[in-house]
């Protein structure tokens, strides 16, 4: 596996090449990265993981300087997987100028969901993301289901800005007791730990109320909030959408996609389930 830290020498790497994978990372990898890692060689000869901790997504007060930076054991984990190439810029490669003058702005999913809360963050995503898309120039590249919005936005800049990539959505990889992986599972205490499944119950106890008919959206969502509000999480949503687009559900809709972020103590975990409900 080569290391490449400059944008110049990943374009040489580039040249001649076809059929690249690429996946975007913030490091710190665990079994759910490592499954784009499977979806990305499993579709072309090589592939391409980025690690770059985006100082453009992380609001004030953000986890920025306290993110994970584990770049010694991921380079580990990124060479035994087989791939071919770990692109891990500093700062100063990709935001030479301190920022950007020019930014990507997504669609008002942005402001949705997760942006009320992160304002700015998919904004820094979908920059980020582009300029890596430029510089890497990939075939395909995979997003993982776990940050569906940020899925959401990255399908809607390709297909609005023509982008020459195919977008392979890969499936959530979660802990044997349900919890979905996430670099943020390690600032949770042993106890914090034991009860972070509880916001995956949560949401597959709407899914199963949906499963079995039920089109009262609101009440669900109000009843898990109330759930897990009483269980000590503050939860910053809890929202059944339509799995297509993050719309709005309506009653009908059989593509459905139930969404929360909650905080377990100091931590912001964020999950999600899709359900297809069956025609009746
Ligand atoms: P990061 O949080 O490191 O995630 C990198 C990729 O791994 C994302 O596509 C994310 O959805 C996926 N991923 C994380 N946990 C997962 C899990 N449990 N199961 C499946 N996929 C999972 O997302 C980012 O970095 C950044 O925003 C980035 C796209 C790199 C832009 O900076």
């Amino acid at each position: 596996m080569r290391v490449i830290k400059t944008i110049r020498e990943l374009r040489a790497w580039r040249k001649g090449r076809k059929d690249v994978a690429f996946v975007p990372t913030m490091g710190n990898l665990h079994d759910g990265h490592m499954a784009l890692i499977k979806a990305a060689k499993a579709r072309a000869d090589a592939v391409v993981v980025s690690i770059f901790v985006n100082r453009l997504q992380f609001g004030q007060g953000e986890d920025f300087d306290a993110y994970p930076r584990t770049l010694k054991a991921d380079s580990e984990k990124l060479e035994a997987a087989g791939v071919s190439v770990l692109f891990a810029p500093d700062d100063e490669e990709l935001y030479p100028r301190g920022g950007q003058e020019c930014h990507v702005e997504p669609s008002t999913l942005q402001n949705e969901l997760c942006g009320i809360y992160r304002p700015g963050h998919f904004r820094g995503v979908a920059t980020v993301v582009l300029k890596l898309f430029n510089i890497v120039q990939p075939d395909i590249a995979c997003f993982g289901k776990k940050d569906y919005q940020q899925l959401t936005i990255i399908r809607q800049m390709v297909e609005d800005l023509n982008l020459n990539v195919m977008i392979v959505p890969v499936d959530i990889g979660r802990a044997d007791d349900g919890l979905a992986l996430s670099s943020r599972n390690g600032y949770l205490s042993a106890e914090e730990r034991q009860r972070a499944p509880q916001l995956f119950r949560a949401i597959s106890g709407v899914v199963k109320a949906l499963e079995k008919g039920t089109t009262q959206y609101a009440d669900l969502e109000k009843a898990a909030t109330k759930r897990l509000t009483d269980l000590g999480w503050k939860v910053d949503y809890l929202e059944i959408r339509r799995s297509e687009d993050l719309q709005q559900a309506r009653p009908g809709d059989k593509n459905l996609i139930v969404l929360a972020a909650a905080y377990m103590g100091k931590t912001r975990l964020i999950d999600n389930l899709e359900v297809t409900l069956p025609s009746r």
